[in-house]
């Protein structure tokens, strides 16, 4: 009988001022742009898991990076190597691949899902052209310096600004939701494809509660279930920022 492999903490570590890093072994593997419901410890303290993407993965292991902005992320922050961590499976639809070329553009904590993307699409023979902005400190720099086939960063200012929509290739974004709107007018007025994936406060994580929904024009939708990542085409931005 096959035997599930309990999460085991192998690293998390600050990589940032406030964000950290965390590799864990005997996890299901996820798809770029899938996240998981993590949770510190055993119990049921916070009630609710926090939705977390996937960074990377290899069929050993998975990385989450993420910021310490609350209780949640920030009882994440204080496990170590070994400390119980409630994960469950891989969630959400995540990013459908192309073929060709791909502009990736990250924002912030965008950053992070994009680098999995990345090195899938690097894999399937799609050459990228990546983006990333931040406010203040930067991170993963090192990752895609070796992910991507170009590479543009930007501290302060609209990452946006600085990316070429006219490219005959597929578009993917993930950041904060003025960064998201900005890129989905750009993507519209240059007729490109662009997939973003989106964020909304969760509780079931599984399609439940409906709790998560965002309007579309294919009506409310579900990030948790129906998302994370939708065309930008069908998103209604105006509705939420
Ligand atoms: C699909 C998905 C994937 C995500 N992936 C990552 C990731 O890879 N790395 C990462 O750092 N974060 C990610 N997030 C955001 C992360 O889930 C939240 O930061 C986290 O739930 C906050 O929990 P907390 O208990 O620490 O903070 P809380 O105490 O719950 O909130 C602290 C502050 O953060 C704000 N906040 C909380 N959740 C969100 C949210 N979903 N969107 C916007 N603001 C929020 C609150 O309004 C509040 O101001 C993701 C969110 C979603 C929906
Ligand atoms: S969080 Fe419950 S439906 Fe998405």
């Amino acid at each position: 009988m096959a035997v599930t492999p309990t999460p085991t903490i192998r690293e998390n570590t600050r990589i940032a001022h406030d964000i950290c890093r965390m590799r864990v072994e005997g996890v299901p593997r996820g798809e770029p742009g899938q996240f998981f419901m993590l949770r510190a410890g055993a119990g049921m303290e916070p009630f609710l898991s926090r939705p977390i993407s996937i960074c990377d993965a290899t069929a050993a292991e998975t990385v989450f990076v993420y910021r310490t902005v609350g209780r949640g992320t920030e009882r994440l922050s204080a496990l170590r190597c070994g400390d119980a961590l409630s994960v469950g499976l891989p969630l959400g639809n995540g990013f459908p691949l192309c073929a060709g070329e791909a502009v990736l553009i990250g924002g912030g904590l965008g950053v992070a899902p994009l680098l999995y993307l990345a090195k899938r699409l690097r894999q399937i023979g799609v050459y990228t052209c990546v983006y990333t902005g931040y406010n203040d400190e930067t991170f993963l720099q090192a990752e895609y310096e070796e992910a991507a086939g170009e590479l543009h960063a930007k501290n302060g200012g609209y990452i946006t600004d600085m990316v070429d929509f006219s490219r005959p290739a597929t578009y993917y974004a993930c950041g904060p939701a003025p960064m998201l709107r900005a890129a989905a007018r750009k993507a519209r007025e240059a007729g490109a494809r662009l997939y973003v994936s989106m964020e909304s406060r969760m509780a079931c994580g599984t399609g439940a509660c409906l709790g998560c929904s965002i309007p579309t024009a294919d009506g409310n939708r579900r990030v948790c279930k129906d998302g994370p990542v939708f065309d930008a085409a069908a998103v209604f931005f105006e509705d939420r920022v």
